[in-house]
């Protein structure tokens, strides 16, 4: 039988690779003018760190991590996410202690056992940043204006940014109570998960898109009426630094993400044009989450975007992107001038000049038909005479043109391209 990818895995083959290494070389532009360093944590973690982490009630722990024991018998989880290592490795090398506040991104595959569709798959990628060691709402805004200057560098204008606060440890039990208290008699509305998150975490019912859970929470009350003193504040320091960026926003109270450990401010992208998963991305802040995982009690705020999510909604908005995998010039020559032919293309290459040449046993039709297919624009011949008189025969494939020219002259072309 033939061996194929795993069933939600995808190979990212040239030239759809450039769109990949187009929207990273900008998303560390950037980051790095946003004073952002780059870190990397592993693939996989003791299991413990997510379920501590992203909450042992979540869709993605309870059924959808990629779990397996090693051979001393540890748990060990691919990370479906990079939030809870990136803290983890914040408190593991005490960088609280190196003074100031951390600001990291990431780019990097993560896993999730999910039902794949389109925008949806079990190994996808994400980059992401993360502002931790500060409770300042001016994190929140920077970590969603960092994610709009990545979109508008793109030429992206089609998506809309909602922004909801789900409270903190203090205020949200009551808002749960009450939202309880509300939906007791819809209860037989409710999807089966529903029925579970009634009574585990009922935030989530909001959340839900079954239109039964839909209509029963239609006029639920609203978690930012229930905040406390402290996230109220916060809440209303957001949206008013987002209006003094002019950032355009759009407050949803059903929003609420599917990460436990999200506290105050919440927040999510959505595209157009990518039907039920529009979400390119989502964040906000986890002023919890270091002591779920075994550290001192440190602030964080964030955000991660879907890289195939994103490479969609690029593409259904028509964006193009630059072309990397243009070469310079293409080498053609006869076999008998192979040697020479051969050193010649690494002297060009020494002097920068992208070149390139046909592997393989090939006429000099063969071989200017592959220099035109890769769309070069410059092709080069050799042959006996050629090296004899020690000069190139150029052609300039785009308007057929072709003249005698030295090696020197071959350079100063390329110098001026
Ligand atoms: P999340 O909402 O679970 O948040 O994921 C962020 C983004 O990753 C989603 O909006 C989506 O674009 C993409 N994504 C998630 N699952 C898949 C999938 N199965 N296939 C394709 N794309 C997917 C987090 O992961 C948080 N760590 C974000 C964060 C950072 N919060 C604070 N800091």
């Amino acid at each position: 039988m033939k061996i194929v990818a795993p069933k939600g895995t995808r190979d990212i083959l040239p030239p759809e690779i450039n769109k990949w290494h187009y929207i990273e070389s900008i998303i560390r532009e950037v980051m790095n003018l946003y004073s952002f360093y780059e870190i990397r944590t592993p693939i996989f973690e003791y299991t413990e760190l997510f379920q501590r982490g992203i909450g042992d009630t979540t869709d993605i722990v309870n059924k959808e991590m990629y779990t397996f024991l090693d051979k001393k018998g540890r748990s060990i989880t691919l990370r479906p996410e990079n939030t809870a290592s990136v803290v983890r490795a914040y408190i593991e090398h005490k960088m609280y202690g190196l003074g100031g506040v951390g600001k990291f991104y990431y780019i990097g595959p993560m896993f999730r056992y999910e039902r794949p569709q389109a925008g949806r798959q079990r190994q996808f990628h994400q980059y992401g940043m993360e502002i931790i060691g500060t409770k300042d709402p001016k994190a929140d805004v920077e970590i969603i204006k960092a994610t709009e200057e990545i979109y508008k560098r793109l030429g992206f204008t089609d998506y809309k940014i909602l922004i909801n606060s789900v409270g903190c440890p203090k205020c949200r039990p009551y808002y749960e109570e009450e939202l309880k208290l509300y939906l007791k008699d819809k209860y037989d509305q409710l999807c089966d998960d529903c029925k579970v998150r009634y009574h585990k975490n009922p935030l989530r019912i909001l959340d839900c898109k079954r239109e039964g859970c839909r209509r029963a929470t239609e006029s639920a009350p609203k978690i930012i009426d229930y905040l406390c003193e402290e996230c109220k504040i916060h809440f209303e320091k957001v949206l008013s630094y987002l209006d003094a960026l002019n950032i355009k926003y759009e407050i949803n109270h059903r929003l609420v993400r599917g990460l436990d450990y999200y506290t105050k401010t919440a927040f999510e992208v959505i595209a157009g044009g990518l039907g039920a998963q529009d979400a390119v991305g989502g964040g906000g802040r986890y002023d919890g989450l270091a002591q779920e995982i075994g550290g001192k009690e440190i602030p964080g705020v964030g955000f991660a975007g879907g890289m195939e999510r994103l490479i969609l909604a690029l593409s259904h908005a028509g964006i193009e992107f630059p072309r990397e995998d243009i070469q310079d010039l293409f080498v053609v020559f006869r076999e008998e001038v192979e040697k020479e032919a051969f050193a010649l293309i690494f002297r060009l290459r020494e002097k920068g000049v992208k070149a390139d040449y046909a592997l393989g046993k090939k006429s000099i039709k063969a071989q200017l038909k592959e220099a035109d297919k890769k769309g070069v624009k410059y092709v080069v011949i050799i042959g006996e005479e050629e090296v004899e008189k020690k000069i190139l025969t150029l052609k300039n494939m785009e308007t057929g043109e072709g003249k005698k020219i030295t090696e020197k002259e071959l350079y100063k072309l390329f110098e001026k391209e």
